[in-house]
């Protein structure tokens, strides 16, 4: 499925001084017996959903789709761009249907809020909270000005029916209001992350309204875990990923400039930076993860990546297989002195800008490049891909002796914040 391609990183990877390290920390992913290893529920997730939950998350998107115009997920982390990734990528830019996924609780910006809640006015809408703890500061307060808004346009009893939680099982805040309120709700499991949980209803819910197949999402995710339950690192493609940015980190590279060349995968470097950054970045090590689409930032941040300091790696999803494609015309007058490109595709011309990029910093620049390939980007080959990086993270990770599934510095800034909101302190 994915093929991972060493052969532009400068120095060869040594992949072979890695094969016991990544044997014994594959056997600590498999036995859950690593730092985190509590949270590692998403490596066998496929064979452990509930497929009672799975039937009803295909039962409330179609109810979501018949009844209303807007689906507004609120949520932050974890609790949202998996799904945001996944709409965007699949759907393109500006999809043709009929409900619309927007998304807040992912931002303070009074002036970003307060735009949704005006576009909303006129629509009809539902939302679908998203909060593992169910106590996040920004997807309370636009949850709570949504309910309001929803509340005050359908009264109660139907605004209750057009409220959608995803949360823990059991604890915390949303789920009590859930349980009082009678919302449908779906389940957070206790073994997942945020940013592991994709698969679960917190991806699944917002794919599926959006029009997207979900099973053949999760069959693309299970394929992967099949596939990637291997302790080989000669040929396990997320494993010789691991190693191949762990040696370039120990190599001086501190940055990864996760590249594409597609704008409506912008959302997949938001997810990824957010999958690598949240769960390595601790104890003062880590790979700092930036993202960036080329051809178009090749025009900005392309002169910092041939020129600049020299403190970057490369890793470049190569999408063989366009979704859409369109065919360069001819015109009589060539003005504008394309008639040389006329009759190809822009797909075999955004593939030449590839290739030359990729001399260009290779050779030209001295900047190690990974290519992973990837056939295409459907439902299959995105849940595929999702879990390809998932489990590359685990061991690159473990590789720095870092846990991957604590987010202590996050609580940093949020205990600064709430001391000086004057939040009372928890009982
Ligand atoms: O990956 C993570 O754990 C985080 O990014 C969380 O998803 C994010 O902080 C949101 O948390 P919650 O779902 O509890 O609102």
């Amino acid at each position: 499925m994915i093929k991972v391609d060493l052969s532009h990183t400068v120095t060869p990877i040594p992949l072979e001084a890695y094969i016991q390290d990544v044997k014994s920390i594959d056997k600590k992913i498999k036995e859950r017996t690593g730092l985190g290893g509590d949270f590692l529920g998403w490596t066998t997730w496929f064979k452990d959903y509930d497929k009672e939950e799975f039937e009803r998350i295909i039962k409330a998107a179609e109810e979501i789709q018949e009844k209303y115009e807007v689906l507004v997920v609120a949520g932050i982390g974890g609790s949202y761009l998996g799904a945001r990734c996944a709409i965007e990528a699949l759907n393109g830019l500006f999809p043709t249907n009929k409900v619309k996924v927007i998304f807040v609780g992912n931002t303070l910006s009074s002036s970003y809020v307060a735009q949704v809640l005006e576009y909303l006015k006129d629509k009809k809408f539902a939302i679908n909270v998203i909060s593992k703890s169910g106590t996040t500061t920004e997807t309370s307060i636009s949850f709570r000005l949504l309910k309001e808004l929803l509340i005050s346009k359908v009264g109660e009893e139907e605004a209750n029916k057009a409220i959608f939680a995803t949360t823990d099982k059991k604890r915390g805040a949303l789920k009590q209001e859930a349980d009082a309120k009678g919302y449908q709700t779906f389940v957070i499991p206790d073994d997942i992350g945020g940013r592991y949980s994709v698969f679960t209803a917190v991806g699944l819910l917002p794919i599926a309204v959006a029009g997207l197949d979900i099973r053949k999402f999760m069959q693309g995710g299970y394929d992967a875990m099949v596939e990637l339950d291997n302790p080989d690192v000669l040929s396990n493609e997320a494993y010789k990923y691991a190693v191949a940015r762990h040696y370039l980190y120990n190599n001086n590279k501190s940055v990864e400039m996760f590249i594409t060349y597609e704008l409506q995968l912008a959302q997949l470097g938001e997810w990824f930076k957010q999958l690598f950054g949240e769960s390595e970045g601790k104890d003062h090590k880590g790979i700092l993860p930036d993202s960036a689409t080329f051809s178009t930032d090749l025009h900005s941040l392309g002169q910092f990546i041939q020129e600049g300091s020299p403190i970057l790696f490369e890793t470049i999803l190569n999408v063989e297989e366009p979704q859409n494609d369109v065919t360069i015309t001819k015109d009589d007058n060539d003005l504008d002195g394309l008639n040389y490109l006329s009759g190809k595709k822009l797909s075999y011309v955004n593939k030449k800008a590839f290739e030359g990029t990729l001399a260009a910093h290779e050779v030209d620049g001295n900047i190690p490049n990974i290519i992973i390939n990837l056939p295409k980007m459907d439902e299959y080959n995105l849940g595929y891909l999702f879990f390809f990086f998932m489990k590359a993270c685990a061991m690159s990770a473990y590789l720095i002796d870092i846990n991957p599934f604590n987010q202590p510095g996050v609580e940093i800034y949020k205990k600064r914040m709430f001391k000086l909101l004057g939040k009372p302190q928890a009982k």
